[in-house]
């Protein structure tokens, strides 16, 4: 591997070696990927949330596929562009102006320049410690960094970007007092990206008001959310009124694909060619086939079975290590969850931080994939469980769970790096 640098173009995918060996994935479907060896995995983290009805679903591998075979790059408009983008548009509510990109990062970045054309002003405030992509606009105050932890009066900010602390109420006030050119606020309904914290009751809709009384936007990044809870948008779910919001990851449900969704009286920016929108790929038919495809299926979705699932597998997990002496909880929803090795999970970053175990999190990575399920091995990590993953695969990971939480009360150390 000596071209590749550090064997893998996105460092979120560069997982521990197992003994002295990378993990290298060679096929999936559904709920499964299988490695160079053969190896079979139950797997969880299902191309980082992106492949929400399992590993290449057929409806949207024939779709996209057919785009492929048929027309698969013309550089002007083609009849699935618009098409997608009323799929879209009629599951996100009164943002129904749609753009699509590539990847989440992209996404964020033009509802960013579209929040600064709209109102003028260049200042996105975005909430430590979550993830809303690589790109220089926004790859600041990220989990883990240092920026994401601060203390009143020391707010880490550069020209462009500003933290505050997520769940905290009088953050939010405080912040548009310091600043005068805000256009945005940027948060993810749920902080996911931080092994899943959930808002606190009232805290979006504060963030909201605040927001609005400030004559900036609110921009939720639901590049993760998206989708994942029901077949629209989570701020919508949670009764919140965002201005934009980039969506990706389960739209394509596998394929490269992501979309700002906003509303007309912002969106015109762009359409009217005050904010610059391109790429040679966006809304290439490809992608779009994979989104019509995916709306359908999604909207006839079981999600509260999906849920459920996930939850008797949450359930089963914590009984499993609480049995074998050991005390973990789990913050999230059925098919989106973290664990945490503590008796409750955190309500904010700084209480999460006193909580993580990196060790602990790296030895449950490793006993797991020893097992044949594929976990993130980091302690912000989160298990996905697609549509895919039916009562049988459910039930295969909690006899895992069992052997691994025994093993764990055994020794940490010795998992085989
Ligand atoms: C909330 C959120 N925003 C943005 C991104 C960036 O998306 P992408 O990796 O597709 O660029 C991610 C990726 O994990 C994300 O979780």
């Amino acid at each position: 591997m000596a071209y590749l640098v550090g064997d893998v173009s996105s460092t979120a995918r560069c997982f521990p070696l197992m003994d002295g060996k990378p993990v290298a994935i060679a096929r999936s479907s559904g709920p499964y990927v299988w490695d160079e060896s053969g190896k079979r995995y139950i797997d969880t983290v299902l191309g980082f949330g992106g492949t929400i009805l399992g590993h290449a679903p057929d409806a949207v591998i024939q779709a996209a596929s057919t785009a492929l075979l048929t027309n698969p790059l013309p550089a002007v408009n083609h009849p699935s562009e618009e098409l997608a983008a009323a799929a879209l548009a009629q599951r996100t509510g009164n943002l129904n102006k749609v753009i699509f990109t590539n990847s989440g990062s992209e996404a964020v970045h033009l509802a960013c320049r579209v929040a600064r054309v709209a109102t003028g002003k260049r200042r996105i405030v975005k909430i430590a410690a979550g993830f809303d992509g690589w790109l220089d606009g926004v790859a600041f105050g990220n989990v883990g960094s240092a920026e994401a932890r601060f203390k009143p009066g020391q707010r880490p900010s550069n020209g462009y970007v500003t933290v505050i602390r997520y769940n905290d109420f009088n953050d939010v006030e405080q912040v548009f007092s310091e600043f005068d050119d805000i256009a945005a606020v940027l948060v993810e309904p749920m902080l996911a990206n931080a092994a899943c914290i959930p808002s606190v009751d009232g805290y979006l809709a504060h963030l909201q008001k605040t927001v609005r009384q400030n004559g900036a936007l609110l921009i939720c990044d639901e590049v993760l959310m998206g989708f994942r809870l029901h077949a629209g948008l989570t701020s919508h779910l949670y009764g919140i009124d965002p201005d934009l919001v980039s969506v990706g990851k389960a739209i394509g449900s596998g394929i490269a694909v992501s979309a700002v969704v906003g509303k007309a009286e912002y969106m015109k920016v762009a359409e009217e060619g005050r904010a610059l929108r391109g790429g040679t790929f966006s809304g290439n038919p490809i992608a779009c086939a994979a989104v019509l495809a995916t709306m359908p299926a999604l909207e006839k979705a079981d999600y509260l079975a999906l849920q459920a699932h996930g939850n008797i597998l949450r359930e089963s997990i914590i009984e499993s290590f609480a049995k074998h002496g050991r005390t973990v909880c789990t913050s999230g929803y059925g098919n989106v969850f973290s664990i945490w090795f503590s008796e409750t999970p955190p309500k904010t970053y700084d209480e999460g931080l006193a909580l993580v175990n990196n060790e602990l999190s790296l030895a449950l990575h490793m006993h797991l994939r020893r097992e044949g399920i594929l976990i993130m091995p980091s302690p912000y990590g989160r298990m996905y469980i697609s549509f895919a993953h039916d009562a049988a695969v459910v039930a295969e990971m909690q006899v895992a769970f069992e052997r691994v939480a025994e093993l764990m009360s055994r020794a940490v150390v010795g998992v085989g790096a």
